[in-house]
């Protein structure tokens, strides 16, 4: 008769039928200021409300969740999502379906509303540095829809093909430090202050299909949020500056051009140190959840020779909160 062979890391591993319990499922930090990986799920398979909770509680704690080797269709990608909160469906989405951008499913537009397909290729599929998206592009600091009246509480990016050695790794940082950690002077300074959110280009600085550059301030369209806010799971505040362009952009409420400008500058240079992010390079069949809430993210230029296919949910949020 066979014996199992009991010494091997392959039969100590959980069988995937065993994944996705409370027994299962770790929670292993990242060591940086933000982060943590989740092992013991698959997420193509059911998963019970308590792991789910254990999942909410991993997200306020961590901010970002890494989860890799996974296997999923878009249905079941809108169920991990689902878990969170949701759906919000992608702003961008609008500008492109206005402007006549028909829905193909692998390249452009998905067929759910909610699912958006984040891809550095054309029309036919083949790689290339600029499409009517982030294409290959650096994409800067930002954080996901923040010039819409209601931000996306999150956003899961799930990676079907990307480079080798190509770049396009993604960071986030981690706001709520960020806040703690502004020198007095300038808590004191953007207190009360709002900021107009430019919603005229997207976070690779590519102006919308159908939209006008601004040219003075007042033409920028968008909508106000305060510069800080309060976290509704973790009640924390955090600093929320959405994106930064180059004049006329986003601007402060109530504070002339070159004041705002100024602040801006500081509070830019403040929130994006390195001390304050992780970097997470890319593999196949990886989920990042991260929150638009209390992080920004960042993502480097990609080798436009190579493919790199994502597909994005967002996750609905709440009004945005001020401290004061
Ligand atoms: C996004 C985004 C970063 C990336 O999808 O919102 O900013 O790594 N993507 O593609
Ligand atoms: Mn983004």
């Amino acid at each position: 008769m066979k014996t199992l062979n009991t010494d091997t890391a392959a039969a100590r591993a959980p069988s995937r039928e065993r994944l996705n319990t409370l027994d299962t499922l770790d929670v292993i930090p990242t060591g940086a200021a933000l982060g943590a990986e989740i092992r013991g799920l698959d997420l193509s398979r059911p998963v019970p409300e308590d792991v789910k909770e254990a999942l909410r509680k991993a997200w306020a704690d961590h901010m970002v969740l890494l989860f890799r080797g996974q296997h999923i269709d878009d249905e079941q990608l809108l169920a991990t999502s689902r878990i969170f909160g949701p759906p919000h469906e992608a702003a961008a989405r609008k500008y492109y379906l206005d402007v006549g951008a028909k829905i193909d499913n692998a390249h452009t537009l998905s067929r759910h509303p909610s699912v958006s397909i984040i891809a550095n290729v054309d029309e036919h599929g083949n790689p290339v540095r600029e499409n009517s998206g982030l294409g290959s592009l650096e994409v800067v600091w930002h954080s996901d829809n923040s010039y819409v009246e209601v931000p996306p509480a999150g956003s899961m990016l799930y990676s079907l093909e990307v480079p080798v050695n190509g770049g396009g790794d993604t960071s986030f940082n981690n706001q709520y430090l960020a806040y703690e950690e502004l020198p007095e002077e300038i808590k004191r300074a953007i207190e009360g202050k709002y900021q107009v959110h430019d919603a005229t280009r997207n976070s690779a600085g590519v102006l919308r299909p159908g939209v006008k550059l601004p040219t003075r301030p007042e033409e920028v369209p968008g909508p106000k949020h305060p510069l800080v806010r309060v976290h509704p799971v973790t009640g924390r505040r955090a600093l929320y500056l959405g994106r930064r362009r180059v004049w006329p952009s986003n601007y402060i409420i109530g504070l002339p051009n070159d004041e705002s400008e100024a602040l801006l500058d500081k509070l830019w240079a403040h929130a994006t140190q390195p001390k304050y992010a992780w970097t997470h390079i890319w593999r196949v069949g990886e989920i990042v959840l991260w929150d638009n809430r209390c992080c920004m993210h960042y993502r480097t230029e990609i080798d436009p020779t190579q493919r790199r296919i994502m597909h994005r949910t967002t996750i609905k949020g709440e009004p945005v909160v001020a401290p004061w």
